[in-house]
Order: structure tokens, then C-alpha cells, then sequence
């Protein structure tokens, strides 16, 4: 294997607290409590090893970071360490004053989530009354302040007919820029797989409409858009390669190369609070598992695509075939694919109505 890279950016999952209860949550179904959290200045240390490791962007996420007494302290501590600073919000929580301060100790930008465009679908996704109009309160205040803004848009079978209002709300909003993320199904929503799972149909509808709004808003908007991987014929490359670009903290301080991790048996993940930072990213069994691409199958070494994907997701390949080290099923190659394939045949023969969701609480 080459030399390991330094991480380029890190996920500060700073709570598991949420006000909302959205059931594609990429959080683990076993959610901490709030007193197990790290304190300011314990995170502040994380900070400043991360931006020692090469560390260049943080995003401060959760759960809703807002739940966080500390935030504003906690971006402070991060632009001093001289990390870039992402807050991703549901925007509950966020006050004018709690706003104020964010801007005033340098937050850099702020990723709002979308849960839908209307109230009653917004509402009725997220599991709390009333959070659309409060999210779209904030919204408003954070483009008065010209704070660079990104709309991430989650979109699934509840709400991708909504894409085009999706996309217009956000340019309303003065966003640079939307992600529109198909639910990936991992934490929550892979135990709402069934609810979540888009048609064919309104995937294809997704991609046309997605086209047309990069035409419609060129210069003005940047449209991203994450595919429903099941969809795919080839995998995508789950975090550029376990372990080669960035690294997730949860709110206890244990070290992941990945949100969902912690679902493949066998590893044993460090925390921050007992390893150095570097220590970990170059050294720890849980961090060497699957870099590289030794550890995969024949049919991925003798595939041209291995460079590209690195033989796709392992948390997928475990949830789906069961076998972290196996080809992501989402692959044509794969063994597996006929699994998805099935899961997918059964997404289109169900009615799109509501299905009932297991919030996450
Ligand atoms: Fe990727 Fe492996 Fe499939 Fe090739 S065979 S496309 S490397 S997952
Ligand atoms: Fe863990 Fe893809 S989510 S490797």
C-alpha cells in the first residue's frame, strides 16, 4: 500500500440530541446520551490535533448541534486551530442572538436540511410540529447575513416529487448552493428502507428535473446531486476510500472512518479521549482494516473500476451481503446485485401513499 494520505476533513457528530426524529437519520440506532458528550474544551483539543494532522474542513453536525449550549464556543475553538467551519443544521435552535454569535467567532458556512416544502410534508418527515415554519424563520435571517448558505435536500419516496419547489425554494433562500442527497440507506434509514425507497420512476424523474435546474440556475445556484445508489450499476467510492480522506468523531469522542462503522463486527474503534488523533488515522486496526484495496475480491482486483470505487461501500457490503470485505452488492458484478435488484422490483410494485415510519428517537 502507499503512503496514507493525511484526512482532508472531519465530522464532529458534537450530539445525538435532535428536536426532530427523521426517520433516514444516519445516526446509530443506539443513540448516546447527552451525558456521555465531550466538553468544550476536550472538543477544542480535537480541533487543534486535527488541523496538526492536515485537517482543513470541519463540519460541525450531530444530531443538531444547535442542542449544544457551547456551539458558539466550539466554532471559536475551530477557527482558532484555522479549520474551515461547516455547521449542518436542521436550524431549530438557532436564535438570533445564538446566530450573532456564531457569525461573530467566524463560522464559515451553514448547511440547512430540507426536510420538505410544505409544512405538513416537512413536519410529518422531520416528527415535530411546527419545524418547518421555525427552519424557514432561520433560513430567511441566515441569508439577511449573507452567510454562505447550502440547502441539503434529502430527498426519498415522500418527497421527491417535491424536487422542482425543492430546488426553487432554495434559490428563493439565497442558497450558492443545493445538494439534493437520494437517502442513503444507512443508521435509520436503512431500518426505514422500505418506507424510503423511491420508484423508478421518480428516480428518472429526478435526474430530468435535476438537468434542467443546472440550466435554469446556472451561475447562480449550484445544483449537486447524490444518486440513489441501489439504482447504480457500480458502487460509488464510500468516502473516497475507508480511511483515505476524512474521519468522523462521534459525540463520545470514539474515532470512525465512517458514520455507520461501528455496524461491521470485529473492529474495535479508539477514542480521541485515550489515543492521539494521529496515532489512530495512521495506526489503529480499525483505520488499516480496509485501506487500500489488498483486502477485496477477485472479481474486484481484476475489475478496472477497483482504483475508483475501491470495490464501493464496506458498511454496505456488510449490511446487504453480510461481508465487509465483499464487492458493494450495488455492483453488476457482484454476487449479491440480485438482492437489490429484488429490493428495487419490490419498490415499484408497492403504492407510493404513506408508509408508516420508525422515527428516530
Ligand atoms: Fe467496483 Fe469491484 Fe464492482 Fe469493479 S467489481 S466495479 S471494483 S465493486
Ligand atoms: Fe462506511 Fe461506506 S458508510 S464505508
Amino acid at each position: 500500500m502507499s503512503a496514507i494520505p493525511p484526512p482532508i476533513s472531519m465530522l464532529a457528530e458534537l450530539t445525538h440530541r435532535c428536536p426532530l426524529a427523521c426517520p433516514y437519520c444516519s445516526n446509530p440506532l443506539e443513540l448516546l446520551k447527552s451525558d456521555g458528550e465531550l466538553p468544550t474544551e476536550v472538543w477544542a483539543g480535537i480541533f487543534r490535533q486535527a488541523a496538526d494532522l492536515g485537517v482543513l474542513q470541519l463540519h460541525l453536525s450531530g444530531g443538531e448541534p444547535a442542542a449544544r449550549r457551547d456551539l458558539a464556543d466550539l466554532v471559536g475553538a475551530a477557527r482558532e486551530a484555522g479549520l474551515y467551519v461547516n455547521l449542518i443544521t436542521s436550524g431549530i435552535g438557532l436564535t438570533e442572538a445564538r446566530l450573532d454569535a456564531l457569525e461573530a467567532r467566524g463560522l464559515d458556512h451553514v448547511q440547512l436540511s430540507l426536510q420538505g416544502v410544505s409544512a405538513a410534508v416537512a413536519d410529518r418527515i422531520g416528527g415535530y410540529a411546527g419545524g418547518f415554519d421555525r427552519k424557514m424563520a432561520v433560513a430567511h435571517s441566515i441569508a439577511r447575513r449573507g452567510l454562505p448558505l447550502t440547502v441539503n435536500a434529502v430527498m426519498h419516496r415522500h418527497n421527491l416529487d417535491q424536487l422542482p419547489q425543492a430546488i426553487a425554494l432554495a434559490a428563493e433562500l439565497g442558497a450558492r448552493r443545493i445538494e439534493v442527497a437520494c437517502v442513503q440507506f444507512y443508521g435509520w434509514a436503512l431500518k426505514n428502507r422500505t418506507a424510503l425507497q423511491p420508484s423508478r420512476a421518480q428516480v428518472a424523474a429526478a435526474k430530468v428535473t435535476v438537468e434542467a435546474a443546472r440550466d435554469s440556475y446556472k451561475g447562480r445556484m449550484q445544483i449537486d446531486f447524490v444518486p440513489p445508489d441501489y439504482y447504480a450499476d457500480y458502487p460509488k467510492a464510500c468516502m473516497g476510500g475507508w480511511g483515505s480522506t476524512g474521519l468522523n468523531i462521534a459525540p463520545d469522542g470514539t474515532v470512525l472512518p465512517c458514520h455507520a462503522a461501528q455496524t461491521i463486527p470485529g473492529l474495535s474503534f479508539p477514542k480521541v479521549t485515550d489515543l492521539p488523533l494521529a496515532d489512530i488515522w495512521y495506526r489503529s486496526d480499525a483505520f488499516m482494516a480496509f485501506r487500500g484495496t489488498d483486502y477485496l475480491p477477485d472479481i474486484c482486483q481484476g475489475c478496472a473500476r477497483r482504483d475508483r470505487d475501491f470495490g464501493g461501500c464496506r458498511c454496505q457490503a456488510m449490511a446487504l451481503a453480510g461481508d465487509a470485505r465483499a464487492a458493494d452488492p450495488v455492483c453488476r458484478h457482484s454476487p449479491h446485485r440480485g438482492l437489490v435488484d429484488r429490493l428495487l422490483a419490490e419498490a415499484d410494485d408497492r403504492p407510493l401513499e404513506a408508509t408508516d415510519f420508525t422515527y428516530r428517537r
